[in-house]
């Protein structure tokens, strides 16, 4: 494996109980990294355990949880060298129907749990700086149907992490974004767990195959490593080439 230089670093990775999040805590794991995991429960974050790191409780819905363990991390490690904005929910709801509720909860996790977690980062390590990853989407760059929200929610994370990364960069911040395309885990086993779509979906794909979270694990440990200390406000798109026809 290659030497990202992340052994001892600490992370926190939100939404890592399962999926893409999951993937990435044992990428920075066999990385020798301190890792701590999310769940929006305990119980949900529990598996982490397994994989040698620690589960936290963290909806990002709430500020209290969001406040709480960063600052857990720095009182018992010094400093959070990483923090990756992973949790997010999707819909399949034609634009026509959705509703208040669901579209509150999309904008509230996705995008404002987001910044949540950049602000309390920043105001508890603004004499220290630090390295922020938010998980956008390529349905942040691209429309696609029955994703209006989700898709609003995606695009605005880029470009808050362009926003952030200039106004932090003095306080030595970086601010990166992901692009991940169909990549198989829950969100997107509506098209895994039906053959024939699966089929489509790859065949629209140039590399011919939906992506697994292994698949964003080198991009992310380079954007949290010093291997990329000249980056900031940027996102790396890993699809397939979906976007790039
Ligand atoms: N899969 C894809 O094709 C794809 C493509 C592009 C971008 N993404 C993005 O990648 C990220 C991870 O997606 P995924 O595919 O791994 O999804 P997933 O398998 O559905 O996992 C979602 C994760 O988010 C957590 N979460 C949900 N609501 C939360 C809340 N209120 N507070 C804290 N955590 C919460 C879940 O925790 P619990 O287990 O506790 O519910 C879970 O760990 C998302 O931001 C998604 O938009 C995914």
């Amino acid at each position: 494996m290659i030497d990202f230089g992340l052994k001892d670093k600490t992370v926190l990775i939100t939404g890592a109980s399962r999926g893409i999040g999951f993937g990435l805590a044992k990428a920075f794991r066999e990385a020798g990294s301190i890792v701590y995991g999310a769940g929006s429960s305990l119980e949900s974050a529990a598996p982490l355990k397994e994989i040698g790191v620690y589960p936290i409780k963290l909806n990002v819905r709430n500020r209290e949880d969001c406040q709480e363990a960063i600052q857990t991390i720095i009182q018992k490690h010094g400093q959070l060298d990483v923090l990756v904005n992973n949790a997010g929910v999707a819909s399949n709801t034609p634009a026509k129907g959705i509703r208040e509720d669901e579209m509150e909860k999309i904008i509230d996790i996705n995008f404002k749990g987001v910044f949540r977690m950049c602000q309390e980062y920043y105001k508890a390590q603004k004499k220290l700086g630090g390295n922020i990853i938010n998980v956008s989407s390529v349905l942040g760059m691209i429309g696609t149907p029955l994703a209006s929200i989700y898709s609003g929610t995606k695009g605005a994370v880029l470009q808050l992490t362009k926003s952030l990364a200039l106004e932090w960069a003095s306080s030595g911040f970086r601010v990166n974004a992901l692009c991940p395309g169909f990549i198989e885990t829950d969100m997107t086993k509506m098209i895994s767990s039906r053959p024939k779509l699966k089929e489509q979906v790859s065949a629209s794909i140039p590399l011919k195959r939906m992506g697994t979270p292994t698949d964003l694990a080198g991009a992310v440990l380079f954007m949290a490593s010093d291997l990329s200390s000249y980056m900031t406000g940027q996102a790396i798109v890993i699809d397939g080439g979906l976007t790039a026809q």
